[in-house]
């Protein structure tokens, strides 16, 4: 689908320890390739795709950040105004597992409030299966806990990276719809006490959703 013409724009975050398969993951989904040796990212990186979602173009804004230590302060600063967030391990190594938590923290500290974004945890690198460490019965333990998404996927072997994906795309916009109609029952309320009967269709959209190159 040609880079144009889309209706809404998301802001999509990767993150999750350094290794894990972040950018293998963005670049296997917005590329559809898959490199068995990578070099680690330095600081961010983003990639744009756009996809057609309930009837509706959206551009997803994908931010690869790295997960190395160093980095933490720079990619501290792109929290802000992501509506969904891929919170990503390895599940052959349980180190990243563990450190989801840490993870989770950093989504609380670093986004403002009215950020909200939607977390999916992602336990990545599922083709290794006599490798695995962490089973796939503790993410989903997890995220039911922290009351996020989960799935499982392979870059290398592109399962399930599409549907994650898709699923991230169509929460998200469930979302917004319900804060739109929220917005909107606020302004009649509004409306109501001050007597004005006009309310423009542009109006009912939250304006931190909307995002128009037409
Ligand atoms: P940082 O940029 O350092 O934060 O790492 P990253 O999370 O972006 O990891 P990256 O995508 O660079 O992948 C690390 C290594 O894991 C690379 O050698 C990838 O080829 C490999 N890898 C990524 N995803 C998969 C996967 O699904 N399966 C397998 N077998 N290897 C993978
Ligand atoms: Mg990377």
């Amino acid at each position: 689908m040609a880079d144009h013409g889309f209706e809404v724009l998301y802001k999509i975050l990767v993150i999750g320890n350094s290794g894990v398969g972040k950018t293998s993951v963005m670049m296997r989904y917005v590329d559809q390739q898959f490199k068995p040796s990578m070099l680690s990212t330095v600081g961010v990186d983003f990639k744009t795709k756009v996809i057609l979602c309930k009837g509706q173009r959206i551009k997803l804004q994908i931010w690869d950040t790295a997960g190395h230590e160093r980095f933490r302060t720079i990619t501290g600063a792109f929290y802000r105004g992501a509506m969904g967030i891929l919170l990503v391990y390895d599940i052959t190594d349980s180190a990243s597992f563990a450190e989801t938590s840490q993870w989770l923290n950093n989504i609380k500290e670093k986004c403002a409030p009215e950020d909200d974004p939607v977390v999916f945890l992602v336990g990545n690198k599922c083709d290794l299966k006599d490798q695995r460490r962490v089973s796939t019965t503790d993410g989903e333990k997890l995220a039911k806990t922290y009351g996020i998404l989960f799935a499982e996927t392979s870059a290398a072997e592109y399962t399930n990276i599409s549907e994650t994906f898709a699923k991230l795309t169509e929460v998200i916009m469930d979302r917004d719809k319900l804060a739109a109609s929220v917005s909107v029952a606020a302004q009649l309320g509004d409306e109501k006490k001050t007597d004005v009967h006009t309310l423009d269709d542009e109006d009912s959209v939250p304006q931190r959703r909307k995002s128009c190159c037409k």
